[in-house]
């Protein structure tokens, strides 16, 4: 079973989002999914130009020449997809949207009702099916904060027809590394990520007890505002 997962925080390696995504793959891996991750960062996306072009004139084929060529196939041979994102602006980072936007070749210029609403047909490998994982993490400390995503992601699967297999979603999620440092136990986090990737795999969607998990409030919010504020007042090069 083939995995492809965007690593989309342009902070790569270094982010809060490889702490959930890397043990998650791991999972993964151990189930025996054959695991390719991306980092959206290094791929070159132009934003799509809205012409049509890619339904009107050369059926399938985008104008814009740079790596989605190269990921598009990569798309249609992935059971399941991870996209695994910082919260930006209540949604996804603009990157992943523009890379979203540039999935329109994968679809055809008809409107059929699918599942009792508007849809494109898909074509060639985009139309098998498959699932979505969302990986999300966020500085804000409710977990409400992803709610915007969610339904956003949640659509896509039913525009991409693929099955939403759930989200490992991470609010306060700037408070993991410091807890790291300080010793703080965080592990049951990291431990119910790659038991969600092996989930992902075995059974194809992640289940209830381990998002919970993931989700779980790491330090009072009192105390998370206390710690940022006092982070934020001694690195800030303007008064805040
Ligand atoms: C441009 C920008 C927009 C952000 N918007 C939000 C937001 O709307 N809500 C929120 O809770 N955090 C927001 N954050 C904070 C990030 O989600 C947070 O720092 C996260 O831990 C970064 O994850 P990463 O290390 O994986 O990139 C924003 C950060 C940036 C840089």
């Amino acid at each position: 079973m083939k995995l492809l997962a965007f690593n989309c925080s342009p902070r790569m390696t270094k982010s809060n989002t490889s702490l959930l995504l890397d043990p998650f793959l791991d999972g993964a891996r151990e189930a025996g999914a054959e695991v390719e991750l991306v980092y959206l960062r290094k791929l070159k996306v132009k934003p799509c130009l809205g012409c049509f072009s890619c339904w009107l004139k050369t059926p399938g084929t985008c104008v814009q020449k740079d790596d989605v060529a190269l990921i598009m196939p990569k798309l249609g041979e992935a059971e399941i997809w991870v996209f695994a994102m910082p919260l930006y602006v209540d949604g996804m980072p603009g990157h992943l949207k523009v890379l979203f936007d540039r999935l329109i070749p994968g679809a055809r210029p008809v409107i059929e009702v699918r599942d009792g609403h508007c849809r494109h047909p898909l074509r060639g490998n985009m139309k098998k099916g498959g699932k979505i994982v969302l990986i999300a993490n966020c500085g804000f400390w409710e977990l409400d904060n992803f709610d915007p995503l969610l339904v956003h992601m949640k659509a896509i699967c039913k525009n991409v027809n693929r099955e939403f297999a759930g989200a490992l979603l991470r609010p306060h999620g700037e408070a993991m590394r410091p807890m790291m440092k300080l010793g703080i136990a965080i592990d049951d986090v990291f431990d119910a990520a790659r038991e969600a990737g092996k989930e992902v795999v075995y059974k194809g969607k992640i289940s209830r007890e381990l998002q919970n998990i993931v989700s779980r409030e790491l330090i009072p919010r009192d105390m998370y505002l206390k710690f940022a504020n006092e982070g934020f007042k001694a690195l800030s090069a303007e008064k805040v």
